[in-house]
């Protein structure tokens, strides 16, 4: 039995941000004649702000210059950061302080791989900012996700081998990521999304200590 370690991504696994970031994306597109379903925003998922712009730009098949494109970013963010700015410990979702505290418990290195510039400010309004032994976000990664910079990044600073690690991802391009650094990769959410993963639960709450356990012997 090797040292393990456990990633989790940040936005939708640790707090419900998905549906902030689909609301202002929304938001936006829509202010430039632009409409995207709900099925569409799951290629925004775990994706960079600036490759997420480049998605709606591409469906709607518009052009715009660099100012504009970086207005309509700032322009995102803020409406983003007001849904954010209203976040406290109690937006954590269900289950995920059960398998943060176990494993915290037994002293399992665990890190944050996340594409949100955002990261450490939501960390500190949830008050989760203390628990991660490392944080490998949108500010430190240059490639996005599917890229698995961010994930292989984390496992250095854990000092844990990739196949090591064990990654929490609600996002198709966050699955394929972690299993591209051939990392375990566990979706939250819904299986016929995250098909690729090698587990997917609903939610933390279904997820017992017991399974936590079983992938810590493996
Ligand atoms: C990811 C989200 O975690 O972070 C994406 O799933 C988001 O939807 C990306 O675009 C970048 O986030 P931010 O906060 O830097 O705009
Ligand atoms: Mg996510």
């Amino acid at each position: 039995m090797s040292k393990k370690a456990f990633i989790f991504d940040l936005d939708g696994v640790i707090v419900d941000t998905a549906k902030y970031h689909f609301h202002a994306w929304k938001k936006l597109a829509n202010s430039i004649g632009v409409d995207f379903t709900e099925e569409e925003n799951e290629q925004l998922k775990g994706v960079s702000r600036v490759k997420s712009l480049e998605k709606i730009l591409l469906w709607g098949n518009k052009s715009i210059s660099e100012e504009e494109f970086a207005e309509l970013m700032t322009l995102k963010n803020d409406d983003y950061l007001s849904y954010v700015n209203k976040m406290d410990e109690s937006d954590v979702l269900p289950g995920v302080k059960e398998v943060l505290d176990q494993l915290t418990a037994l002293n399992i290195p665990i890190a944050l791989g996340s594409a949100s510039k955002n990261a450490p400010t939501i960390l500190k309004k949830v008050k989760l900012d203390k628990v991660f032994k490392s944080v490998v976000d949108g500010n430190s990664v240059k490639k996005a996700k599917p890229n698995p910079e961010v994930f292989l990044k984390a496992a250095e600073q854990l000092g844990v081998s990739p196949k090591d690690c064990i990654v929490f991802e609600d996002s198709q391009a966050g699955v394929k990521a972690a299993n591209i650094a051939s990392m375990v990769s566990v979706g939250i959410g819904d299986k016929n999304i995250l098909h690729e993963a090698n587990y997917v639960f609903e939610d933390f709450t279904k997820i017992s200590s017991n399974f936590i356990n079983e992938l810590l012997k493996k």
